[in-house]
């Protein structure tokens, strides 16, 4: 059977950095609050542009690291829910943006379990033998959906990109190797954006009712991400015969530093064995996975042979769990 492997890997942070400091500036909040509540110290906002912008960016490192050029690419996923505009798709105007002129591609809507969505669904495509360079990417642009006047929302979020290329495996064992999502659409009522689409189209009352921006009760998606996180990465350990002992790192979705932490704990994983960069960007949706896979990787952190649980829980809900051996 041909596996996925990740062979080369992208991220790409804009370069505005809103500290912590500038909410205390207007917002009823502090630095101390933010930090031990979300682990968050500071994000970096897009100021120009869009989130094929953050996505383009990302895949030209990916591709500068392998070595290869767009022409070369034979499908583009992208995992956002902060796509350009309705339609085209925003893969379309990554492809068009990037020169990718060999490959289709299309959107899919996980939010912040978007990438592992993404990563799944790009490896079937390896998998079957059909497609041979599949760049997966998870790109958001948060601030364009933020309510900065709401101190709940405004402290979480930030603006990225990153990516992996997806090849097939040469050797026997590595790559991504298994794969458990899950979906529970009941969670609508407690993370959602209700206005623009089909159901609330854009009025003067929906921009009123500030329906264009995410809305969360974080303590009920709290309570459900805490469980979902850690069940689903107990179980790709267990279908994987993986002990604490044979993981390198827990790869998490960075929403709350506190999911995290309680992530480890239920896998017996100490933090030096969980990857988190939520202290310099937030929570940056589909793009925060494959970011601390490339920062990591990049580093020196992230070696040849490493066994990965990555672990998401977002919107929707959606929640899943994925298991790469590292290939590069
Ligand atoms: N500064 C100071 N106080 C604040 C702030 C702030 N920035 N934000 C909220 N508070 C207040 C609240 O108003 C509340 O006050 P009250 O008790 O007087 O009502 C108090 O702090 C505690 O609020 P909680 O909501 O209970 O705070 P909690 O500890 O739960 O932290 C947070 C909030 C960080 C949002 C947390 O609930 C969380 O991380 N939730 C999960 C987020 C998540 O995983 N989302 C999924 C991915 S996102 C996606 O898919 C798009």
């Amino acid at each position: 059977m041909i596996t996925a492997a990740i062979t080369a890997v992208g991220h790409y942070a804009p370069d505005k950095v809103l500290d912590n400091k500038y909410f205390e500036s207007y917002l009823d909040t502090t630095d101390e609050w933010i930090v031990t509540r979300t682990g968050i110290r500071e994000r970096r906002i897009l100021e120009e542009g869009a989130t094929s912008d953050l996505a383009v960016e990302a895949a030209r490192r990916t591709l500068d690291q392998r070595g290869i050029g767009p022409e070369d690419i034979d499908l583009i996923i992208i995992a956002t829910v902060t796509p350009d505009m309705f339609f085209p798709s925003t893969a379309a105007l990554v492809q068009h943006k990037l020169g990718a002129k060999n490959a289709w591609g299309f959107d899919l809507s996980g939010a912040c379990s978007g990438f592992l969505y993404a990563l799944t669904t790009g490896m079937q495509f390896i998998e079957s033998g059909r497609y041979r360079r599949v760049l997966v990417i998870g790109a958001d642009k948060m601030s364009a959906i933020t309510d900065y006047s709401d101190r709940n929302i405004a402290i979480l979020f930030g603006d990225g990109g990153a990516a992996v290329l997806l090849e097939p495996s040469e050797e026997e064992g590595y790559g991504v190797l298994d794969a458990i999502n899950f979906l529970d659409g009941s969670g609508m009522e407690a993370l959602h954006m209700k206005g623009g689409g089909s159901w609330n189209p854009p009025t003067h009352d929906t921009v009123d009712n500030k329906m264009h921006y995410i809305y969360q009760d974080g303590r009920a998606v709290f309570k459900v991400a805490v469980v979902g996180m850690a069940d689903v990465s107990l179980e790709i350990m267990r279908r994987n015969n993986l002990t604490s002992e044979d993981v390198a790192y827990l790869v998490p979705h960075q929403a709350n530093m506190r999911i995290i932490q309680s992530t480890a704990d239920r896998m017996g994983l100490p933090m030096e064995r969980v990857m988190v960069n939520i202290d310099r960007y937030g929570n940056t949706t589909a793009a925060t996975i494959p970011s601390c896979l490339a920062e990591y990787y990049g580093d020196g952190r992230l070696k040849r042979g490493d066994n990965l649980v990555l672990a998401a829980f977002g919107a929707g809900y959606t929640w899943g769990g994925t298991y790469v051996r590292w290939s590069i």
